[in-house]
């Protein structure tokens, strides 16, 4: 995994969606994080893209089922022959683990009503992913647990976790990082984000660490 590519390709999405500066820091971050342990969250996936020999994590996911994931539809802007994921692993790098697996990706799905502008909240920012091969289950490989309609989860402690940027500066992590957050209002969202101009939708999910966005 090449920092400097996959700096690239995060400036190349971050292009994509029109983004100051300000704004991309404030996304797609896990700061002040704590290494994942194993079996915490063997829901996570790794979405990858081939680009020059290399493959590059650009994106988290969420296994669903044993052949599709959940990720978000900014995420698919490249051929679902250069994509693959990985799961059941937190180190990017090392070896593989004796739970992860790799999979390439058949077809993916984007919400028919994503629109790609921030002006708006990025709305329905929202898509699935299709396996060419079901995931074969394990203590480190599972679907993640999907919440009943209606629940807003709101003053919620909850976990967020990816291998996103640990600063506004860095690279993003090979390490599996988490951080606990806590579910806001929609209300209290709108009001947090309208001081960075960011528009937050209707169906906008916040979490908020209590210190700064
Ligand atoms: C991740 O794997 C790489 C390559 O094996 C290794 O150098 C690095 O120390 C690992 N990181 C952690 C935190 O275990």
């Amino acid at each position: 995994m090449k920092m400097l590519a996959l700096a690239v390709i995060f400036t190349l999405i971050a292009t994509n969606l029109a983004l100051t500066e300000q704004q991309s820091k404030l996304m797609k971050r896990i700061v002040n994080g704590q290494p994942t342990k194993l079996f915490e969250r063997p829901y996570q996936a790794s979405l990858q893209v081939l680009y020059l020999g290399n493959w590059y994590h650009i994106c988290g996911a969420s296994i669903i089922d044993c052949d599709r994931l959940l990720t978000a539809a900014h995420c698919l802007i490249f051929p679902a022959e250069t994509m693959r994921v990985q799961v059941g692993l937190l180190n990017l790098t090392a070896p593989p683990n004796e739970y992860q697996q790799t999979i390439e990706i058949k077809a993916f799905k984007a919400h028919e009503d994503y629109i790609n502008d921030i002006s708006l909240g990025v709305p329905n920012d929202i898509g699935l992913l299709y396996t060419k091969t079901p995931f074969q289950f394990n203590a480190n490989v599972q679907p993640v647990k999907i919440a009943s309609p209606g629940l807003t989860f709101d003053n919620t402690k909850c976990v967020i976790s990816g291998w996103g940027k640990t600063s506004g500066t860095s690279a993003g992590s090979n390490i599996l990082m988490e951080v606990a957050m806590t579910k806001i209002t929609l209300k209290q969202c709108k009001e947090e984000y309208a001081t960075y101009g960011i528009a937050v939708t209707d169906k906008a999910i916040c979490v908020f660490d209590g210190e700064s966005t």
